[in-house]
């Protein structure tokens, strides 16, 4: 059964502009570092500690306090308590990085939501530069909305790459392939948390530049590397035992995901795994809402193909490229492994 709706949360859904604006702007003024510095301070000091004259200080305070974003008790601010975990600079976890992605890529893009979806394409793929089929490719033509756009997905690694490497045994793992996996933010994390597990990203070119310039700076050249190219067209390096699709599966159709595991099965040896890991969608189509709005996106900009598929979905994917085992974990923050045996 869903959630009653009320009139309250639908004018939040029918301004969702506003409140995302205003959570944005509080980051670039540094509202919720200065609070973090000065919790229960009143609101002349917050308005001269943002810089901010008296009418636009107004309105973005009463904003995001309206929201609970900031709390006002008296006439003291403080932030709330998730803020303070994910909106203070130089805290790990934090998401600054994944708002100037949906500010920088997914606001213009998914202004074309309605045509896309009308007519199953990704329409706002027009507002970036060159004339490839999907967003990762024109990016490469516009670096510093690359930049943004890997430093968001670092980002969001990062706060899930952790539990991944807690999670799920790489200790029957010799050599791994991460399979899009950007500038090399999960590939160090789990090379450092296992000393014997190899790791080669497998991404653009462009990105794996990016991806050497990390790996160097890390020191793990000895065990980390890149590799590349299009895993569509590029065959998987040889010797490997496992391969891991990271936030990757969302790009595509169910057909053009089974067929990359159709090339992933190919490229491993008997008992190699293959490693899902993704915000999974619920089974009975649902939720959670992570999942549903990050779907829009996929559909309307990266690739006009993909949406946040379901547990259920993966592994009927698996089983059709011919992966025989198949074993689910679930993770905080709506996320989950799947590992496939072949
Ligand atoms: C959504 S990001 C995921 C990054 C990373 N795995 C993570 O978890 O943060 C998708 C990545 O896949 C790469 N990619 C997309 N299509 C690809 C392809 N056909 N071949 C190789 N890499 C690709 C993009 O360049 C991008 O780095």
């Amino acid at each position: 059964m869903t959630k009653v709706l009320e009139y309250d949360d639908l004018a939040l859904i029918a301004q969702g502009h506003a409140a995302f604006q205003l959570l944005w702007s509080g980051v670039n003024l540094n509202v919720f570092d200065y609070l973090s510095e000065h919790p229960g301070c009143d609101f002349e000091s917050l308005r001269a500690g943002i810089g901010l004259e008296l009418q636009p200080a107004k309105v973005l305070i009463i904003g995001l306090t309206s929201l609970g974003i900031i709390e006002k008790d008296g006439d003291s601010y403080r932030n709330a308590e998730v803020v303070e975990q994910t909106m203070v600079s130089g805290r790990p976890g934090n998401m600054r990085e994944v708002l100037g992605w949906q500010h920088h890529i997914c606001y213009p893009g998914l202004h074309y939501f309605l045509d896309s979806l009308k007519q199953n394409a990704n329409v706002g793929l027009q507002h970036f530069q060159g004339d490839e089929d999907n967003l990762y490719a024109r990016l490469a033509h516009t670096p510093e909305l690359e930049k943004v756009f890997q430093d968001a997905m670092s980002s969001l690694s990062n706060t899930a790459n952790e539990l991944l490497a807690r999670e799920v045994t790489f200790d029957d793992i010799n050599h791994l392939v991460d399979a899009g996996g950007g500038v090399g933010t999960n590939a160090i994390t789990l090379a450092k948390a296992n000393p014997n597990l190899r790791v080669t990203v497998f991404d653009s070119p462009t990105v794996c530049e990016r991806a050497n310039a990390n790996i160097a700076e890390q020191g793990m050249s000895d065990r980390v590397d890149t590799y590349p190219g299009d895993f569509f067209v590029r065959d998987f390096p040889e010797g490997i035992d496992a391969i891991m699709f990271a936030h990757m599966m969302t790009i595509w159709t169910p057909e053009k995901d089974t067929e990359l595991l159709k090339r992933a099965y190919d490229a491993l040896p008997v008992g190699g795994k293959v490693i899902i890991y993704n915000m999974m969608a619920y089974d009975d189509d649902t939720g959670p809402k992570s999942a549903a709005l990050g779907s829009p996106y996929f559909l309307a900009i990266a690739t006009g193909q993909g949406r946040l598929y379901s547990w259920q979905d993966y592994e009927g994917f698996l089983k059709e490229a011919g992966f025989s085992q198949t074993v689910r974990k679930e993770l905080p923050r709506d996320h989950g492994v799947l590992v496939g045996v072949k």
